[in-house]
Formats: structure tokens, sequence, C-alpha cells
């Protein structure tokens, strides 16, 4: 794969790209076995779909309400009712494990001169609490959050809110997502895109076309050429 040239800024997604949401029911134990894969797609499903909705209709609450109201209809949908056990995934949110290759990438891409940053969905709270557990906080140049924008992605207000933080011009900034519909998002926008496909993900039918496409971040440092 060839490279991406004049790139100051690494972005990042942090739900699903640098975070593993799938570990905070995976570190649950009082969970049915046979309830597991299930209340892991149908929380993310569901907090994703509200984040569109309440952008959609300009009712924005913050991420931490959102993944809260997520997990109680996907609890609900299974039969699981305990209060106890909803407290207990929502600060297991908290803790999420960072995929295992992340740190070694943040700091290639910082020694090699690029500006590091995460813009996510996640409120500043949920972000530097996961960042901080993860031992990631030293290796991040910028924690940007659309709560500071007051809406979510794909509206292009927040891709935008990333370029005047950080100073730098859409082409300048390498955005990565594991998030097809995120990837896509940003690449309409006009960042250049790097598809972290971790979940083997089918293209989307949407406007945007991300530039590259990599199965883990370990490809990342080796795809980017530094702006002069
Ligand atoms: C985020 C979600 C989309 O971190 O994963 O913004």
């Amino acid at each position: 794969m060839s490279k991406l040239t004049g790139i100051r800024a690494c972005v990042f997604d942090a739900y699903g790209t640098i975070f593993d949401f799938a570990s905070a029911v995976a570190r649950c134990r009082d969970i049915p076995d046979d309830k597991r894969g299930a209340l892991t797609t149908l929380w993310r499903d569901k907090q994703l779909q509200y984040t569109w909705l309440r952008a959609l209709q300009g009712r924005y609450v913050d991420f931490w309400q959102v993944t809260g109201d997520a997990l109680d209809f996907a609890l609900d949908s299974l039969g699981i009712h305990s209060p106890a056990l909803k407290t207990q995934l929502m600060d297991l949110y908290l803790t999420l494990s960072a995929f295992p290759e992340v740190p070694e990438v943040l700091r290639s891409l910082r020694e090699a001169g690029f500006v590091t940053a995460i813009l996510s969905n996640g409120s500043p709270a949920m972000l530097e609490s996961a960042v901080s557990a993860a031992g990631l906080s030293s290796l991040f140049d910028a924690i940007l959050s659309v709560d500071a924008v007051g809406t979510y992605k794909t509206h292009p207000s927040v891709y935008q809110y990333a370029l005047d933080q950080l100073g730098v011009l859409a082409r300048e900034v390498s955005f990565q997502s594991s998030n097809a519909w995120d990837a896509y998002a940003a690449s309409d926008f006009g960042m250049r895109v790097v598809w972290c496909n971790r979940y083997s993900q089918r293209e989307e039918r949407l406007p945007g076309k991300p530039d590259r496409e990599i199965r883990t971040l370990t490809q990342l440092p080796a795809l980017l050429s530094l702006a002069r």
C-alpha cells in the first residue's frame, strides 16, 4: 500500500478503534453465557442509533446518558432486570481494555513527529477515564469530545471541531476508525481516512471513501508520511 503523504495529525475514533467495547461484558461474570454476545451487540447498536437519532432531533444528551439508556434497552430486551448489573457494566465501560497494539503504535507515531488525538462521541469524563485506565494519557496530545459541539458523529461540525482544535487542514489529518460509517463520513468531510476494519465490516453505501483499509492499527505507522 502506498503512503498517505503530507499528514500532520493522526486522529482516532475511540470505541471500537482504541478501546474494545466488548471488554465490558467480557469482564462481567454475572451475565449468563448465552446472553453475552447478544448483550454486547444490542448495547452497542442501540447506543449508536440513539446518537444518530438524538443528533437528528436536536436532542443532545451526553454519551454517558446515551450509553446507559442503550444498556437499559438491551438488558430489558434480554429479560435481565438487575440495577446492580447495570451499575457494574457502566463502571466497566469506564475502564475498557485498549486493543493490544495501541500503546506501541501511538509511541511510534509520536516519535515520528505526528500529533495524536482522539475524536469521539464519548463524554470528556468517559474518555479521560478510559485513556487513563489504559495507561495512554501521555500518548495523546488531545482528547476531543463531541460534547463541546453538542451533537454526534456524523455531523460535519464534529470533524470540523478537530481541525479547529488541532490547527490543521482536513487533508493534513489521517483519521482512523473501525466504524465504517464514521470512516466514510470523515472522508466525505475531507480528511484522509484509514479504515481499521477490525470487525470485517462491508463497505458502506454512503458518501465518502476511506483512503486505506487495514485490519489492526499495527499497520498504520508504515502508511503515513509526515508533512514537511
Ligand atoms: C466514538 C464511537 C463512534 O468513539 O465509537 O466516537
